[in-house]
């Protein structure tokens, strides 16, 4: 692998964008708008030459590059989206990029935890053993408690109804973003910073409707936050001094999520007319009850079909419905963790407006967040190693079973991983993210490796794998089952090379 130019790394905040950032929207994608007045165009969005992974290229007002600098961002969004972002007095994404907070603001969440007498670490000291289903389904709603709280302050309405002010601070715990998730059309968009993520088809949890399927408009987009612990590596990590800088530039990174590391991701998808095309899915058959939505600056283009004009750059101002959140949690204390796999463990849950979780009733958060089933909870990559709790549907191919069947809880135990509604159906969630840091750098999923590609279904194949690797070092590098460093981190080696030389993403 050819080695990067050391003094080309920049993780500060003072280097170059490309300004070249105007597009149109879908349904205004005609010769008439052609005209490159700010806010609409037929440009894409500025892909490829963005180098610093800190700034957000999507915006709604020009914004200056930095402080420093009297270089400006234009925004992307037309007219009319602009117009109605003002309408529903839409806020920009503004990126939690501050890994350690000051005292006073810790002191702060630590007084505001104290006096609503919650916990920093809710699972910890609860003796759970996760090989144990019972103790495993009480932790899926433990966390989903932990990933719910004290993100509504800000939403004074009954019922916490305005959805479109909501995770964007925390009142009682410190959570981050990634950061060199900004560039490439799949980069944050402006309103939520929203990066662009597979598409959806009918799989064994939802049922797509076939003209849908056909068109390019089932695609989701996602936002994860990470909590303290990983915030406080993000900050070594992204540390401009930091030993990290020459392990990228030798394709050997080392990232360490801490004990109690956890991240959790909101999955949102594009599809337009979603409270009719997924009625009785993911609205209530009368439309009492609808997902959880987000308003957005988001493409519709499919990443993985290639054969249509559907460009996947252009962006416009949609309604998109939340109908997946994922959980990863590294932690040791939790009995039956595998050290195998760094101790981590994985869990799901999705939409359902048949299911309500009484674990969260007393919770003054959004209705339809309490519609969020778990599905269930992976501590190995074998067969067997995956809870899936009762009465939901988990999405690995099961051959014996028609697609939207539930899994016999019987089943589950030996012939199924956990993986969520849009992930590929014949991986899981763990076997998927211990390949963090191999996707990365895309030889050794191409020519070196007699492993799956994709994702790992054995333990035994991903210690053969490992072993494999070491044979071959600086090929690669290991992030830890974090697979947002193993993205951002390719868009940082691809940055200032021509896209011939870029690395590609692994296929899905
Ligand atoms: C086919 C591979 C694949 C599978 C299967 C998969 N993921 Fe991921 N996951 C990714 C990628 C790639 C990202 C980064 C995506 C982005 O942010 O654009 C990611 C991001 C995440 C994040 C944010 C933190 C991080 O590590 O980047 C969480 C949490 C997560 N996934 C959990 C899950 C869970 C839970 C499952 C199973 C239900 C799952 N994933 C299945 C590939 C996968």
């Amino acid at each position: 692998m050819k080695k990067l130019k050391t003094q080309t790394v920049s993780f500060g905040l003072t280097a170059l964008v490309s300004l070249s950032g105007c597009i149109s929207s879908e349904k205004n994608r005609t010769p008439a708008r052609e005209n490159k007045s700010v806010g609409c165009g037929t440009l894409n969005y500025p892909a490829d030459s963005a180098e610093n992974g800190f700034v957000v290229l999507d915006v709604l007002q020009p914004t200056k590059l930095s402080r420093n600098s009297n270089k400006v961002i234009q925004p992307l969004m037309c007219p009319e989206d602009q117009a109605k972002v003002k309408e529903l007095d839409l806020k920009p994404y503004n990126p939690l990029f501050k890994f350690v907070e000051d005292q006073q603001t810790v002191a702060k969440k630590t007084k505001n935890r104290n006096r609503q007498k919650i916990k920093e670490e809710p699972w910890v000291g609860e003796n759970l053993d996760v090989t144990n289903i019972q103790d495993a389904e009480k932790l899926a709603k433990i966390l989903q408690r932990y990933i719910f709280e004290g993100w509504f302050d800000a939403d004074k309405t009954q019922g916490k109804t305005q959805y479109d002010s909501h995770f964007r601070s925390n009142s009682l715990r410190t959570w981050c973003n990634t950061p060199w998730l900004n560039v490439t059309e799949k980069g944050r968009e402006a309103i939520h910073g929203l990066t662009k993520e597979f598409p959806i088809r009918s799989t064994h949890v939802y049922t797509v409707p076939r003209d849908v399927e056909m068109t390019e408009d089932a695609v989701t987009w996602g936002i994860s936050f990470f909590n303290k612990p990983v915030c406080g590596e993000y900050a070594n990590f992204f540390n401009e001094k930091n030993a990290m800088l020459p392990t990228i530039t030798d394709m050997r990174p080392q990232f360490k999520s801490p004990d109690g590391g956890l991240a959790f991701k909101l999955l949102f998808n594009t599809m337009p007319d979603w409270q009719n095309q997924m009625r009785g899915q993911w609205t209530s058959s009368s439309q009492d009850l609808k997902a959880y939505n987000w308003w957005t600056h988001v493409s519709h283009a499919r990443q993985d079909d290639g054969k249509t004009a559907h460009d996947e750059s252009i962006r416009e101002l949609s309604n998109v419905a939340l109908v997946q959140i994922d959980i990863s949690l590294k932690d040791s204390r939790l009995k039956g963790t595998n050290p195998l796999l760094k101790n981590w463990i994985m869990l799901t849950y999705y939409f359902d407006p048949n299911f309500k979780n009484e674990y969260l009733a007393d919770m003054n958060i959004p209705e339809p967040l309490k519609y969020m089933r778990p599905v269930g909870l992976q501590y190995g990559l074998g067969a067997g190693e995956s809870h899936i709790f009762n009465g939901s549907r988990n999405n690995h191919l099961i051959k014996r079973l028609p697609l939207g069947d539930s899994l016999p809880p019987e089943l589950d135990r030996y012939a199924t991983r956990l993986n969520g509604p849009v992930d590929n159906i014949q991986g899981s969630c763990l076997g998927c993210h211990a390949a963090a840091g191999l996707r990365f750098n895309v030889g050794p999923m191409t020519k070196t490796s007699k492993h799956p590609p994709m994702t790992f279904l054995s333990n035994q194949d991903y210690v053969a794998f490992l072993k494999d690797m070491k044979k071959h070092p600086g090929i690669t590098g290991d992030f830890d089952f974090n697979m947002q460093l193993d993205k951002a981190m390719r868009n940082f080696v691809n940055r200032n090379r021509p896209k011939e030389q870029k690395l590609e993403e692994a296929p899905k």
